[in-house]
Order: C-alpha cells, then structure tokens, then sequence
C-alpha cells in the first residue's frame, strides 16, 4: 500500500459525518515531499460542512506548504467518488494540471486522473490579466 493511500485511509476514520454517514479521507503530498491530510467535517447547517480535499489543503498552506504534486482521495462507496466542483477548484489553485489524482474506495479500487482532466476549462488568474 503506498504512503498517500494508508495516509488517507488513516485520516477517514477521524471524519466527522453524522449526516450523510459517509467518511472521506485525503491526502496530498507537496513539492517538498511532505503529506498532508484530511477529513470532512460536516455541520448541523448543512453548507458549512468541508470536504476531505479541502481539509487536507488547509493542513498543508496552514504548514506554509502551496504546492501539490500528488493527490489521493478516499471514501466508502462502490466505486471511486470523483472530487465535487468546488474541491476541482480548491485543488486548481495549488496544483499544475498534470498533478495525478487518485480517487478510491475502501475495498481497492482506483481510478487515476488529473487535476486538469478533472476540471477542464478552468478560470485562473491568466483572465484578471
Ligand atoms: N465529500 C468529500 O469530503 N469529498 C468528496 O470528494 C465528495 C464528498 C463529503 C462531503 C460530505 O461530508 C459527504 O462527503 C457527502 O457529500
């Protein structure tokens, strides 16, 4: 099992989701080599729940980290959950296109993207120029 996949599948325990009963784990390693995580967190106020990506990127600018380099996400479903929009964005901004994403499940499953494959067309700030 590689370090990223035991690294979320660790930090899926620790989600927090009473609502929907289903747990995500991430994991990103950076530039630099380090691995954040992290988990969803959902709320009473449904909107202010998090998702596991965005946990995970905030562990990582939180440690003065900003660049990704390999992303791993992992949740109890069938097959492997592809990130929401929002999450595509949050991952755009601090990864290249070509960042390979994993998206996986418990039991092994995997499918393999990208960061620009997940989110094509995608606003940067090349159009504030
Ligand atoms: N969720 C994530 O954490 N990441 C994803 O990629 C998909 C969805 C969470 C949000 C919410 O807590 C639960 O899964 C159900 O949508």
């Amino acid at each position: 099992m590689t370090d990223l996949r035991r690294a979320a599948l660790s930090v899926r325990e620790n989600a927090y989701a009473p609502y929907s009963g289903f747990k995500v784990g991430a994991a990103v390693r950076t530039a630099s080599g380090a691995v954040f995580r992290g988990c969803n967190v959902e709320n009473v106020a449904y909107p202010e729940g998090t998702c596991a990506e965005a946990g995970a990127i905030a562990a990582m600018v939180a440690a003065g980290d900003t660049t990704l380099a390999e992303v791993y996400v992992v949740a109890g479903s069938p097959e492997p959950v592809p990130c929401c929009g929002g999450c595509r964005q949050k991952l755009a901004e601090f990864g290249a296109g070509d960042v390979p994403v994993t998206l996986a499940t418990v039991d092994g499953a995997e499918r393999r993207t990208t960061i620009a494959a997940m989110l094509p067309g995608a606003f940067d700030a090349g159009f504030m120029a």
